[in-house]
Order: C-alpha cells, then sequence, then structure tokens
C-alpha cells in the first residue's frame, strides 16, 4: 500500500496533508509513504523531518503518485496530477464538493474521491472531523486578527493613567469557529456575546461566558436540522433578527462572523448600514467571505476600510495558522485512512458499506455517487 502527498499548489495553501507523527504511524499500518518534495514548507516541516518519520521524499507529484493507492491532499488537486496515477486510486481531501462541484467530474474519470468535508458528524468519526479541527483554529485565529488589527486593548486595564476600557466582540454563528472565537476573546478580557439561530447553542455561548443575543421565537426553536446545522431563515425572521443586530453592533468593537449554511451563500448579518453605525476603529473579521460574506462590504483576501471600520477577509484562515492545522487535519486524514484499512495483513481494504466511508465518498468508478450532489 502506497501512500502518496503532495506539495499543495492552489494560492494561499501552506497547509500539508501529513505530518511527521502521521507518517510514523501510515508506516506501522503496512504503509510506504511518497512526499513531494517541499511539501511542508509552508508548515514548517522540511523534507528531513518527513525522511526521518521514514517517508521516501521525491522530486515532484508525478514521481509522487506514480504506483500509489492513495492520494492524501489538503485541497482539491488538478486533474493533471493524476495523469500518472493508477486507476482506481483513492484520493482524500477537501474537495468543496458544494462549491467546485463542476471539478470533480475529471478527477472521478481516475480516481475514487473522498470530501473529507462530507465526514458525517457522528461521534465515532469525531477523530477524522476535518470541518472542526479547521473551523476550530479558524475562530481563533480569527480574533487574534482582530485583536492585531484593534486600535485599542481586549482586556480592561487599570493604570495610574487612567483606565482602559474592555472591547466588546459579537460573535456571528456560535457553531465551532464560533464557539472557539468566544472562548478565545473572552480570554483576552473581551466583553462577549454571540448570536446564533440554532436553540442548542444558546446553553453553549453561556457556559462560555458569554451573553446570548437572538431573536427566539417559534421558527427559533425549530431552526436547526436534523444533522444539527442551521436552516435558512424565513424573511420574517431575518428582519427581526436585523433589527436585533442593528441595536447591538452600534455598542461593539469587534465582530467575527462565522454564520453559514451548508451548501448554500452565506446569510447577510451585517447590513452596509449596520457598518455605518459602527464606532470608527471597529473591526469586523469575515469568516464566510468565501461563503459570499456575513457582511456585503467585505471582500475575500483584502482588509479595507469603510468609514472608518475594517472588515477583514482574509482567505483560507486555517491556512494561516498551518503548523497547526496541518498538524490536526493529518490527524484526520491518519484516522480515516485507518478505517480503510485491514490491521491483519496491513493491507487496503476499503469497508464500502461502512457508514463514514458512505457519507464521505463522493466519486466511484467515473460516477458522482454522493447524494447531495446529485442533480
Ligand atoms: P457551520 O459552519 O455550518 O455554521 C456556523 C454557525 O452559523 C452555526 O452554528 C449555525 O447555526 C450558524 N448560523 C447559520 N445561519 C445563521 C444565522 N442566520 N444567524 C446566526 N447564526 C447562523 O456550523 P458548524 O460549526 O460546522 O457546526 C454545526 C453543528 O454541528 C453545530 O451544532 C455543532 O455543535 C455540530 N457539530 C457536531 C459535531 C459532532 O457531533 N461530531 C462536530 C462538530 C460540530
Amino acid at each position: 500500500m502506497k501512500i502518496a502527498v503532495l506539495r499543495e499548489r492552489r494560492p494561499h495553501e501552506k497547509r500539508v496533508a501529513a505530518s511527521p507523527e502521521t507518517v510514523k504511524k501510515l508506516i506501522a499500518l503496512g504503509a510506504s509513504i511518497a512526499i513531494e518534495t517541499g511539501a511542508g514548507q509552508g508548515s514548517r516541516v522540511p523534507d528531513s523531518a518527513f525522511e526521518g518519520a521514514g517517508a521516501t521524499i521525491v522530486a515532484d507529484a508525478a514521481a509522487a503518485v506514480a504506483d500509489a493507492d492513495i492520494l492524501l491532499t489538503v485541497q482539491r488537486p488538478d486533474a493533471a496530477v493524476l495523469a500518472n496515477a493508477k486507476p482506481g486510486v483513492l484520493v482524500i481531501g477537501l474537495l468543496a464538493p458544494y462549491a467546485e462541484k463542476e471539478a470533480l467530474a475529471p478527477l472521478s474519470a481516475k480516481a475514487a474521491l473522498f470530501a473529507m468535508e462530507f465526514v458525517p458528524r457522528i461521534s465515532r468519526a469525531q477523530a477524522m472531523d476535518a470541518l472542526s479541527s479547521q473551523a476550530n483554529l479558524a475562530g481563533y485565529k480569527a480574533v487574534i486578527d482582530a485583536a492585531s488589527e484593534f486600535s485599542r486593548a481586549m482586556p480592561m486595564m487599570m493604570t495610574a493613567a487612567g483606565t482602559v476600557a474592555p472591547a466588546r466582540v459579537l460573535v456571528f454563528g456560535a457553531g465551532v469557529a464560533g464557539l472557539q472565537a468566544i472562548a478565545t476573546a473572552r480570554r483576552l478580557g473581551a466583553i462577549v456575546s454571540a448570536t446564533d439561530v440554532r436553540p442548542a447553542s444558546k446553553e453553549q455561548v453561556e457556559s462560555l461566558g458569554a451573553t446570548f443575543v437572538a431573536v427566539i421565537d417559534d421558527e427559533f426553536k425549530q431552526a436547526e436540522t436534523a444533522a444539527g446545522y442551521a436552516k435558512p431563515m424565513s424573511p420574517k425572521y431575518q428582519a427581526k433578527q436585523a433589527a436585533l443586530i442593528a441595536e447591538t453592533i452600534k455598542k461593539q468593537d469587534i465582530a467575527i462572523c462565522t454564520a453559514l449554511i451548508p451548501g448554500r451563500k452565506a446569510p447577510v448579518l451585517i447590513t452596509e448600514e449596520m457598518v455605518a453605525t459602527m464606532k470608527p476603529g471597529s473591526i469586523i473579521v469575515d469568516l464566510a467571505v468565501e461563503q459570499g460574506g456575513n457582511c456585503p462590504l467585505s471582500k475575500p483576501g483584502e482588509v479595507v476600510e469603510v468609514n472608518g471600520v475594517t472588515l477583514m477577509g482574509h482567505l483560507n484562515v486555517p491556512s494561516r495558522i498551518a503548523q497547526d492545522s496541518s498538524n490536526l487535519y493529518a490527524k484526520n486524514l491518519l484516522n480515516l485512512v485507518t478505517l480503510l484499512v485491514d490491521k491483519s495483513t496491513k493491507t487496503l481494504n476499503v469497508p464500502w458499506d461502512d457508514e463514514i466511508v458512505k457519507g464521505a465518498l463522493v466519486a466511484k468508478d467515473g460516477a458522482i455517487v454522493h447524494p447531495q450532489l446529485q442533480g
């Protein structure tokens, strides 16, 4: 069983799909590992560290994928990378199955595709949940980015020269990224509040010492899908929510936007008019910018200022904290690969009927097979 890991080729991508620790564990499972030279550079892992863990460093992608049974990636590779690969190779990565659905077909001609985004969020698969491992770090980094751009301090400070007031932070969306943003802002000493439409989030927000701000009506009580995600809200609810946010946001210094609905455009929660009411020097970090943004003024990949309010639209925030995000992501991949290996014979033996395998498999034998990608 040969596993290949390539240097990521997309802009803004510093992560790598293996760590020296996971290389050792994959070898213990019976694999040989070929890593393209320089693959770990963005995550500060030199070739020598991978080599020390037992991997073979190869000169280019073609050499890495030749004879590989599994290709581990961070982002979806271009089909050209597979020119040299064995038919039926398993490609496992963050394939952006909703946003880049059309790009899956050319890859599926050669490979079976597993999207880490589709690993079911059941307890057995928690250690494979890359959405959570990456969102958690993105939530942390969003607050650090905001604090570094903010021209004031986060905690209250009583000094001989006077008192520094604590920053007020409002977090939009209290999922994995939002809860970590709350915890991080609290650790920095800010006064934190948060809003979400899922009832379960109220208790989670409050348990972190933040104030929950939301319109709690009948629609709110049913806003969570069976899968634990938010539903798109009705125009009536959105209007009530907007009125509440308009009142709240005026008093904030920092807004951290993490609200998402899987497979759809992100909800607009901070309108242009609301931004106009914010204090000069306020910061908005829009982690939803790649899905259209929670604020229409944020620009993908840019930091812009509008009427004294700074909007930070960094792309691929997990990659901005690449050492940790790579380590956690590599572990997520290791745990999924472990499921695909027969431990007694140390060979690849994919349990195609397993709930996790079925959940993550998007294409096989040249066809897109995932129910959420049909039609
Ligand atoms: P996500 O990234 O899809 O969305 C982020 C947050 O935005 C969610 O909390 C969502 O409710 C919120 N949101 C959507 N529309 C909104 C609106 N109009 N206004 C305000 N907030 C809005 O969600 P994420 O972080 O992936 O988590 C989704 C759920 O999955 C959560 O319930 C989380 O606790 C659960 N989960 C379960 C896991 C497990 O059991 N293994 C692992 C990770 C998450």
